[in-house]
């Protein structure tokens, strides 16, 4: 997803920009820009590719500016190109801006804009919104950001630029958040907490619109003056890697205090009922993975799905019934959508979100967090272990609740499987097919350990159900195919011997992630893991998925918190 960030009042307003913008690079991006209001009018830098590219364009830059705003940009209407890099400038140049979210009228827009005689330069949707603020413009820069938010639909956030007054920042929002922080002397805003330096933090309100000076904020909605939502500052600590090399392998160690704080914050909610659970990637394999508790708990059938495949199927009617909308970052457009479509068909909706106050949670009735913390790295590990445990802590019937108690000592000891996964990813061939295999609960953490390695390695992994093998992928096992197993239920043992057995008779190398030591010898090498109820593994068979994937990965020195094409949230269906 996009990043935006907005300084005025700073001296050091190219400094104070490029850091904002390489505290979002995490989100995911494939170009980047800011534009200065210098005495002279607006000006624009932009640059493709990394941060650093732009910091090589903005060297010896001397400016009288102190306001501007930055973007980075993660590319939906049009290719990554300088063109469509943000910030845009309107057609007169008196305004410039960036954007995150999707204008979905653009097409009406950009007929607009071209029936006044106004022919758009780039083929984003953004560049359209500069355009109508320049036509909306008669003197008022409020009015005219008013106007221009009435004629659009869909989700954005919005910062801008107006040459006429070089030291106000203009801000709007409509789904896509946005944070504005007053710090001494100046006001800044950004997508993202962990991007602002600010003594006070405010959330622009949803339809709300903004006016910041170097003295602090204005707060509107439907033309009339409103008091901010105050927010606790971000903890700034989450946002620096703490000695590890990458953030991705400071989370997965973050794991066991992150599991803790999610079992305590839960212990005592309970789902129960008819269940159906929704989320996309990650988010879907933790309410995969958790079909199986979810059953024994409610002794009904339960159903996980993802929103994408949710919102197009039939609408059958969910009266009686409640959805479980998972999401990390609460954001996902396609989760937020499956959410407001629940509700439609009458689905009691529950969010399980880690961000507070995001989307998802807005939109849902109920919801509850999953307190893994702030997670930077693009591929999700606390995320997804945090949703794990928070849909046992849910869902376990009275009988497990120690065990539940117990899983951040279990995800800990998982941890000490490192070296063996440095040795696994060994096996791994950067372009050969890779398998990742589990029968019940430990279907949704293979399917998980595909996708990390996919994501991140950028290698060919396929996650199915063990018993499907056998059903057509096996044709591509060949000697060296490596297959990881994923065995922790006792009573599959025979099948997942098995299954290990007709995978090495065709010279496939198991890679096998259990507890059990019989399957670990029918392996040709074992991820040992303590054994948990199989009901509630998952949250601890991923960990050594998730190190497999992060080592193969530094391995084939891949970019591992910033894998290419991925953003942290997409934000757009
Ligand atoms: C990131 O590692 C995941 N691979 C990605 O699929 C993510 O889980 C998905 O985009 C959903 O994100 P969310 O949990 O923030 O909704």
């Amino acid at each position: 997803m996009c990043g935006i960030v907005g300084h005025t009042g700073r001296r050091d307003i190219i400094a104070a920009l490029v850091e904002g913008l390489e505290k979002l690079e995490y989100r995911g991006y494939d170009s980047a820009g800011i534009a200065l209001a210098e005495s002279g009018g607006l000006k624009t830098v932009r640059s493709v590719g990394r941060i650093s590219r732009l910091r090589e364009k903005l060297a010896g830059i001397v400016t009288d500016a102190r306001c501007g705003i930055g973007h980075t940009r993660w590319a939906t209407h049009g290719k990554p190109t300088e063109v469509n890099c943000h910030p845009h400038l309107s057609f007169g140049r008196r305004f410039a801006v960036v954007h995150n979210g999707i204008i979905e009228n653009c097409r009406e827009l950009r007929a607009l804009c071209e029936d006044r005689g106004i022919s758009p330069v780039s083929d984003t949707d953004s560049e359209l919104i500069a355009h109508l603020l320049e036509f909306n413009y008669e003197g008022d820069p409020l009015r005219a950001v008013r106007k221009t938010a009435d004629m659009l639909t869909g989700s954005f956030a919005v910062a801008a630029l107006l040459a006429d007054f070089p030291d106000e920042i203009y801000a709007l929002r409509r789904t896509s958040p946005l944070l504005i922080g007053v710090g001494r002397g100046y006001t800044c805003l950004a997508s993202d907490g962990c991007a602002l330096e600010a003594d006070c933090v405010y959330s622009l309100g949803d339809g709300q619109y903004a006016r910041l000076t170097p003295s602090g904020a204005e707060f509107y909605s439907r033309g009339r003056r409103v008091s901010p939502r105050k927010i606790p500052p971000f903890d700034a600590a989450h946002c620096v890697r703490g000695g590890y090399e990458h953030f991705m392998l400071k989370e997965i160690c973050e794991q066991p205090e992150a599991a803790a704080r999610t079992v305590e914050a839960l212990s005592g909610r309970r789902l129960r009922g008819r269940l159906l659970m929704i989320g996309c990637g990650s988010s879907y394999h933790a309410a995969l993975s958790a079909l199986p508790l979810a059953e024994r708990a409610t002794g009904k059938a339960a159903c996980a799905t993802t929103a994408g495949e949710f919102l197009c199927s039939e609408k059958t009617d969910g009266r009686g019934r409640t959805a479980v909308l998972i999401s990390q970052s609460g954001e996902t457009a396609d989760t937020v959508a499956a959410a407001e479509e629940a509700a439609r068909r009458g689905y009691s909706a529950l969010a399980v979100a880690n961000v507070p106050r995001s989307s998802l949670t807005r939109v849902c009735r109920r919801s509850v967090l999953t307190h893994a913390g702030p997670e930077i790295s693009v591929a999700t590990t606390k995320g997804f272990t945090s949703q794990a445990a928070a849909l046992s802590a849910m869902l376990a019937p009275p009988p497990l609740a120690e065990e539940v108690r117990r899983l951040p000592f279990a995800i800990e000891r998982a941890l000490n499987c490192d070296g063996d996964a440095s040795a696994a990813a060994r096996l791994l061939k950067a372009d050969k097919a890779a398998f990742f295999i589990g029968r019940k609960s430990d279907l949704g953490t293979a399917l998980e350990g595909a996708l990390k390695l996919r994501e991140i390695t950028y290698i060919p992994a396929f996650g199915l159900s063990a018993g499907e093998l056998k059903h057509g992928s096996i044709a591509l096992i060949e000697e060296g195919t490596p297959v990881v197993l994923v065995h922790t239920d006792p009573q599959l043992k025979d099948k997942s011997l098995l299954t290990a057995a007709t995978v090495r008779a065709r010279g496939g190398r198991v890679i096998a992630v259990t507890p059990d030591d019989e399957v670990a010898a029918a392996a040709d090498l074992a991820l040992r893991i303590p054994a948990v109820h199989p009901l509630l593994s998952p949250a601890v068979a991923v960990v050594p998925l998730q190190l497999l994937a992060y080592r193969a990965a530094v391995a084939l020195g891949r970019d591992v918190d910033k894998p290419r094409n991925l953003a942290k949230s997409v934000t757009v269906e």
